[in-house]
């Protein structure tokens, strides 16, 4: 059984603590998308582990983690992730981590060259994690990017990195940003090659046989379907298809290939950066953020935090062709008296099932809400679904009704152990 774990929102969802926990099982663990915008945080044996490039799967023992060909990967932050990683007792060998020979390359001057776009675009920016994901995707689809087998050929990824840091030099001498020199940005990415230089391979060759073998392959995603470049916010999204079919340009495995797509989503709604939040509620914002939570674990800012909304999960389980839905956090919601969830947008009068395209609409969009009951106990020591609270599975079933998806995990807190099977 192959799935797809996908993020159904603005990313959070708890993505990396399912894919945690469906690794046991599995044998292959696969980043097709994104970069080291990620954040996908596990806590594994009361032990908390932060995830930006590395997949998952790599806290478990004898499993391959894959970081595929659709992933823009920074050379120079991969190597420090790998060493703090070690650093809590993880091993990242060669056998256990590899990654594709196509993946293209986030420069230091691409994180240059995305916090000088935020900063033109002043009150409008989009809000990003200012780790040049925008920029290295934007090389790739303008065929200038170079990718980790180019940096087996030396005297050509000098040469374009020479080039490419002249034409950034230009834009960011523009905004008195940091001017690079070429020398500088080789010797970096050469310093930080080399210690990759084990784990890079033709991945697609390797997924394909591990497929034939039978094996059991599950797909990280990154981010969420309301960031796809193509389903989201635009232009408030990442720079990559976040969505299930992500996974598989992203891997070289085809759709056919695939058995199953889990959508994650929070018992309610966050997002960081800027954009549309219909639902979102100043309310449960401060209410989640005393409580210690919904601090974005790559940038460290502050969630904004809302009502959970069935037009966006709607519309995520269609595009994504959601097999069951991982509902996580419920445990945030124990205390509330009232919970409010989102059915329908009214736009200008008229109500609308799905989310719209044009960006003025998402502004107008005022939420209807239909108001449930609140729990008002702790789950947080639930160890089955049966075991929830009466008002909690009425709260899940209303929610996977609207979604047109039935559930599948319930998680109750943020321990791989705190994850319920339905
Ligand atoms: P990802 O990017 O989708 O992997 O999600 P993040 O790790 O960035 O954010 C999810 C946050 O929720 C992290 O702090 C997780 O430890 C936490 N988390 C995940 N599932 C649960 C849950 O069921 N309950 C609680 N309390 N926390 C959870
Ligand atoms: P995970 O995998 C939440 C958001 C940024 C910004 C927009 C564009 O942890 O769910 P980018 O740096 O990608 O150009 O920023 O996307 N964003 C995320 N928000 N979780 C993420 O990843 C995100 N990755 C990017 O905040 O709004
Ligand atoms: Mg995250």
């Amino acid at each position: 059984m192959n799935t797809i774990i996908v993020g159904l929102q603005w990313g959070d969802e708890g993505k990396g603590k399912v894919v945690d926990y469906l690794t046991e099982t599995a044998d292959v663990v696969i980043r097709g998308q994104g970069g080291n915008n990620a954040g996908h945080t596990v806590i594994a044996n009361g032990t908390k582990y932060v995830l930006h490039l590395l997949p998952s799967g790599i806290l478990w023992d004898n499993k391959i983690n894959v970081i595929g060909n659709g992933v823009v990967v920074d050379p120079v932050g991969l190597v420090q992730e790998i060493q703090r990683v070690e650093g809590q007792g993880v091993s990242i060998t060669p056998d256990k981590l590899l990654i594709s020979d196509r993946a293209h390359i986030v420069l230091p001057i691409h994180k240059e060259l995305d916090a000088a776009r935020e900063a033109a675009l002043g009150d409008q920016k989009i809000g990003t994690t200012k780790r040049g994901i925008g920029p290295a995707y934007a090389d790739k689809i303008n065929r200038c990017g170079l990718r980790m087998a180019d940096l087996l050929d030396r005297q050509f990824a000098e040469a374009r990195i020479t080039r490419r840091v002249e034409e950034a030099n230009e834009i960011l001498a523009k905004f008195d940003l940091t001017i690079f020199k070429a020398e500088d940005v080789i010797a970096e990415v050469y310093a930080a090659f080399e210690r990759l230089r084990p784990h890079i391979s033709n991945t697609i060759a390797t997924l394909h046989t591990s497929w034939k073998d039978g094996k059991t392959l599950l797909f990280e995603g990154a981010q969420g379907t309301l960031l796809d470049i193509d389903f989201g916010t635009f232009p408030f999204v990442t720079s990559s298809n976040t969505t299930a079919g992500g996974s598989c340009t992203g891997s070289g495995l085809p759709p056919t290939a695939i058995d199953g797509v889990i959508g994650v989503c929070k018992a309610y709604t966050t997002r960081v950066g800027s954009g549309p939040f219909p639902t979102g509620d100043e309310g449960l914002s401060e209410y989640l953020h005393g409580l210690g939570r919904e601090f974005g674990a790559t940038t460290g800012r502050p969630r904004g935090c809302g009502w959970l909304d069935t037009v966006l999960l709607r519309f995520a389980c269609m595009v994504n062709g959601v097999t069951g839905l991982a509902v996580t956090n419920v445990d945030g919601l124990d205390a509330y008296e009232t919970l409010q969830i989102c059915t329908s947008y009214d736009i200008d009068g008229v109500i609308h099932d799905l989310p719209p395209a044009d960006r003025s609409a998402w502004d107008r969009a005022v939420p209807v809400y239909e108001s449930l009951p609140g729990w008002q106990s702790d789950t947080t020591a639930c160890t089955s679904y049966d075991q929830l609270p009466e008002q909690a599975k009425a709260y899940l079933n209303r929610l996977a009704e609207l979604c047109g998806a039935p559930i599948a995990f319930v998680g109750v807190g943020p321990d791989r152990a705190q994850t319920l099977v339905v």
